[in-house]
């Protein structure tokens, strides 16, 4: 064999097998994230709504979770998130983000709203709940959606309440607000179901006379 021709008919195959491999992870795998930021800025906008056009409960919503953020207790990330849940009776509950030395400790401003309205009895009544953030020395462009875990909380409600909660997230300004149902934030989600449990609206609270 003379030049580039001494190849045994393994090695031929092995490149052959790497090559075809390439090429089907490349058709497979090549979608990129739709953003640096999380959010897909674009795709986003047809869930906006002007401010002025919210309900007037939506509205007292999110402006009660503006004011909530003030709260939050976040020494590590600096970053303020506000909520508030809207339970049927039309009582607003807030919360805000609790950071802990132990990171994995912190609780987000959703699940904090959504554990207070419980404790006071709304735990099966929640319809709604708006969230709004800003950093530091930044206001966010986009609005910040509910993190997963938080999704997955609202879920939970959602299903106890037997209501595709609303969801209400807004950049700091309240010049970007997007509304949408909790079906649409997590679809095919995990709940009481998947355990066999059908009416977790009945289960939880003690139910002593
Ligand atoms: N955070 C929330 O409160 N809600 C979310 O959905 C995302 C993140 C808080 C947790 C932490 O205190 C800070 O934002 C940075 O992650």
């Amino acid at each position: 064999m003379q030049g580039g021709m001494n190849f045994r008919i393994g090695d031929i195959m092995e490149e052959t097998r790497k090559v075809k491999g390439a090429i089907n992870l490349e058709l497979t795998f090549n979608e990129p994230y739709f953003s640096k930021s999380g959010v897909d800025k674009e795709s986003i906008k047809k869930y906006e709504i002007p401010f002025e056009k919210l309900k007037p409960i939506e509205k007292e919503l999110l402006l009660a979770a503006k004011k909530a953020m003030e709260n939050a207790y976040n020494p590590y990330s600096h970053f303020y998130v506000g909520a508030a849940v809207l339970t049927r009776e039309g009582k607003i509950i807030v919360g805000a983000n609790v950071e802990n030395a132990s990171y994995g400790n912190t609780l987000c401003a959703e699940r904090t709203a959504l554990f207070a309205a419980n404790v006071q009895g709304h735990g099966d009544n929640i319809i709604a709940l708006a969230t709004i953030a800003r950093g530091e020395d930044f206001d966010t462009e986009v609005p910040s959606a509910p993190c997963g875990l938080c999704r997955q909380a609202i879920i939970e409600f959602a299903q106890r309440s037997n209501q595709n909660i609303e969801v209400i997230f807004s950049n700091t300004e309240m010049t970007r607000i997007a509304v949408m149902k909790i079906k649409d934030l997590l679809p095919f989600a995990f709940g009481p179901a998947d355990l066999n449990i059908t009416d977790p609206g009945s289960l939880g609270v003690s139910k002593r006379k």
